[in-house]
């Protein structure tokens, strides 16, 4: 048998769904299998562009972002600013909107809560504020699709480091700690 060559009887990789009834020059087949890899190969981009955004130690904006939740100035600006640009959708009590693990039909994901029950505090200060300034569609990158804009016309870096500096003064004490530790030591 030559390398490229198929035992008879072969069903195709797929079995006999995709590939076996392909006759030579059978262009509806081709095409159709030709939409699965396409479809299939997108999935898979958004998917691994999210898991390599949050898996990264930084985002784009560099590791120099450091938010400043003791700082009491920094923090009331910052809650001023939540509120009027975010609690209609993360929520005046950043409780998120309900179901928020649940994609909705359109396949956009619910806002998710900023406070300790969600995974706001999971990620750097990095990748908060990159998120945060250039908005999920961006960062994800491909056709993902987000409810959530980029804030980077909207508000000043000071604006943005201020408004998730207000996110992280109201976590509890031991989840300050732990996101202290997902930073790592300041550069
Ligand atoms: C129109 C609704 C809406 C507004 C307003 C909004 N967001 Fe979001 N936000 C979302 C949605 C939806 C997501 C989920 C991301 C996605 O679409 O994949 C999200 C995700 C996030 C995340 C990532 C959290 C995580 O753990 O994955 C951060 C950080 C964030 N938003 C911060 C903000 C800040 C700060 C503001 C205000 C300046 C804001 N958002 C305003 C809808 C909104």
């Amino acid at each position: 048998m030559k390398p490229g060559d198929y035992p008879p009887g072969f069903q195709g990789l797929h079995g006999p769904g995709l590939t076996a009834p392909a006759r030579p020059g059978d262009k509806s087949i081709m095409n159709r299998k030709r939409i699965v890899i396409a479809m299939t190969a997108s999935v898979v981009i958004v998917v691994l562009g999210w898991v390599a955004w949050w898996a990264l130690p930084s985002g784009s904006a560099g590791a120099s972002v450091r938010l400043h939740p003791d700082d009491p100035a920094v923090v009331t600006q910052g809650k001023a600013i939540y509120m009027a640009q975010c609690a209609s959708c993360h929520g005046e009590q950043l409780q998120g909107q309900p179901d928020w693990r649940q994609r909705h039909p359109s396949g956009r994901l619910p806002a998710p809560p900023h406070d300790a029950s969600g995974h706001t505090w999971h990620h750097t200060d990095a990748q908060l504020f990159d998120v945060t300034k250039r908005g999920p569609e961006a960062v994800i990158g491909g056709n993902y699709k987000s409810d959530m804009q980029g804030y980077g016309g909207v508000l000043t870096d000071d604006e943005i480091i201020a408004v998730l500096s207000f996110i992280k003064s109201t976590w509890p004490a031991d989840i300050r700690r732990n996101h202290d530790l997902i930073n790592g030591p300041r550069s």
